[in-house]
């Protein structure tokens, strides 16, 4: 959460700044900022809201100079007010930071630093930060070595703080550097041929270069002019490794959609064959992953599987669970990862441990993994984000290969993390009991899914209308079976998120336990009714509903015949295998969630309280 961009270079800082910051503004954007250092002192601006509200200031008022560093901020300490925006500046003026993550002893070291004289004009606990660096920069002589000053003074800083931090500091006195570090918060360092940009994420660099170096936890980078320096927590220097990034800049732009949202959801049949593509053995009848870094031998030795995600993330980790139980006939087990970490549960010695995260960044996740891994076991990740902190921290894992996704509800992220766990599936049910034949069936259905996710999307004109029916209500139900169960979660999930609609889900055969009560005529129930071996049994209870008078919502397959007048609205999707039905069945449910909330008028993109990237507990 939060999205910081810093840049040295010879161009105007601003407005590389400002291009960044709005590429990362799905990590947080009720408050922005920006602080320029030209000929010898800062240049703030701050608004409340969007980055384009500070763009807006700095059309009238443009910032001179060539290095700087900005923020968008998802409010953690200290409510959304322009005093609490980054850049913060240290109380002598001396110091600005910008800061991503949360400092958890920042009241400690703000009482200390209250009695050495230093003042506050925010809630937050980055101005303690920033406060702290100031403390130390005063204090300590230059280094005898010739060494940065700014970087020795976040050095010292940054052994006080407990805490997740991705950080980049100016200091007055030092007009021609940069210090960034992180810990538990992601932070890249673009390194192009006269600049050097420093952000949270590729989508602000991949603009200026292509070349990244992924800094790891407890690194530091000192730039001066246009070399730079890393460092690890001990001082010792790190030998940098450039990676080239793959996503262009055309990737992360809108194009004609209105909503990144819609445009991802659209994009779902390609980022499907992406996800596929290479990963079919040559004789057909399984999968192939380059990159679980596990012979055969070891996986099948393998007698639990364990996945932990968060979100949307856990939801395909529960879809793969049926997958692999049924047709691996392997035990799983599914956890959120943030319940996981301190739950300290037995485990079972032979477990393969799964993450599944789009943006390889939730710190939940990575706590989850960390915590796996320190007990021993091996974890694979699936993850769409290459170099991200779990990609990289991964025994082995899975990419997703979807792009970047933008929109802060996950949908193409969603439906190839289901793909991949159908085909993990598939690739351990054939190392165990699944013959060619129903091994080769399942492939010719799994490549089947790029057009059957295309034909469900042709019913998009459809679903608006009843989306428009639909968006006065202010409670929902979804309810599915199975595999089928997940998604009723995800469809849930996508509804109240972008349009703040309370929806709930449940497996539909739960609902006399409890839910019932909640049905009356204004709370409409969607239901997930495929035609299969309870396709009675889900009838049965859209009749327990209908009888109620609750209005129904069917997401069906082509081909089942529901009871005449059963349900106020029919949406088909077409029959499928079922380790590709979980991957149709979502298209209804996103656009769904997604007409209800335009004709809400909500912000799609940019929901409230939410992030795209949970860096923090
Ligand atoms: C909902 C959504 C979230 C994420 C969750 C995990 O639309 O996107 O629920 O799925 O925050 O994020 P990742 O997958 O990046 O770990």
């Amino acid at each position: 959460m939060c999205g910081i961009v810093g840049y040295v270079g010879k161009a105007k800082a601003a407005p590389i700044i400002i291009d960044g910051l709005k590429r990362l503004e799905y990590r947080g954007y009720d408050s922005a900022g920006i602080a320029v250092l030209h000929q010898g002192s800062f240049h703030v601006a701050k608004e409340v809201g969007r980055v384009a509200a500070v763009q807006h200031t700095l059309a009238s008022s443009p910032l001179e100079g060539t290095r700087g560093i900005g923020h968008t901020r998802w409010a953690t300490h200290g409510g959304v007010t322009r005093e609490n925006a980054h850049p913060h500046l240290s109380s002598d003026g001396k110091i600005a930071l910008i800061h991503n993550g949360v400092i958890e002893n920042y009241a400690a070291i703000k009482k200390f630093l209250l009695t050495k004289g230093y003042t506050f004009a925010s809630e937050t606990d980055t101005e303690v930060l920033c406060n702290l660096v100031a403390y130390h920069f005063e204090k300590e002589p230059a280094p005898a070595d010739g060494g940065s000053r700014l970087l020795d003074a976040v050095r010292k800083t940054l052994l006080h703080v407990q805490g997740t931090y991705g950080i980049c500091v100016l200091g007055l006195d030092c007009p021609d550097e940069l210090v960034a570090a992180r810990q538990g918060s992601p932070l890249i360092l673009g390194v192009g041929p006269d600049e050097l940009v420093v952000a949270s994420d590729v989508a602000a660099l991949v603009s200026r270069t292509q070349n990244v170096v992924y800094l790891k936890d407890g690194e530091l980078v000192a730039i001066s002019g246009n070399t730079f320096q890393i460092t690890n927590r001990d001082d010792v220097g790190v030998d940098p490794v450039i990676d080239q990034v793959t996503w262009k800049v055309e990737d992360s732009e809108l194009g004609d959609f209105e909503h990144y949202m819609l445009k991802e959801i659209f994009e779902q049949p390609v980022a499907l064959e992406n996800a596929m593509r290479g990963r079919f053995s040559a004789d057909e009848s399984t999968a192939n992953f380059g990159g679980l870094n596990l012979t055969p031998n070891e996986l099948r030795g393998m007698g639990r599987f364990m996945f932990c995600a968060c979100g949307t993330a856990l939801h395909a980790g529960m879809v793969t669970e049926h997958l692999i139980e049924r047709f691996a006939r392997v035990p799983v087990e599914c956890d959120h990862a943030s319940e996981f970490r301190y739950r300290n549960s037995p485990l079972f010695t032979n477990t393969l441990f799964f993450v599944v995260s789009q943006s390889g960044e939730t710190i939940d996740t990575l706590a989850a993994m960390r915590e796996a891994q320190r007990k021993g076991f091996k974890v694979l990740a699936i993850n769409n984000v290459v170099g991200s902190t779990i990609a990289r921290e991964a025994d082995g894992g899975i990419y997703q290969h979807v792009g970047p996704e933008i929109g802060v509800a996950s949908t193409k992220a969603f439906t190839s993390q289901l793909l991949i766990g159908a085909m993990l599936a598939l690739y351990l049910g054939r190392m165990r009991d699944m013959s060619v034949r129903d091994g080769t069936e399942y492939v010719a259905a799994l490549k089947q899914a790029p057009d059957l996710v295309r034909e469900a999307l042709e019913q998009a004109p459809q679903i608006e209308e009843i989306a428009q029916r639909y968006a006065r209500y202010e409670d929902m139900l979804f309810l599915g079976r199975l595999e089928l169960f997940p998604i009723a979660l995800e469809g849930a999930l996508k509804l109240k998120e972008i349009s703040y609609i309370h929806a709930e889900a449940y497996p539909a055969a739960e609902m006399k336990h409890g839910p019932i009560a909640l049905i009356n005529p204004e709370c409409p129930s969607v239901f997930l009714v495929p035609q299969n071996e309870i396709f009675n049994k889900v009838i049965s209870s859209m009749q327990e509903i209908k009888a109620r008078g609750g209005p129904i919502i069917a997401i069906t397959t082509a081909g089942a015949e529901l009871p005449e007048g059963l349900a106020d609205e029919v949406i088909t999707i077409p029959a499928c295998h079922e380790a590709v039905l979980p991957i149709v069945a979502t298209i209804p449910m996103q656009l769904l969630s997604y007409y209800i909330a335009v004709a809400r008028g909500c912000d799609v993109d940019k929901p409230r309280n939410l992030a795209k990237s949970v860096t923090v507990e």
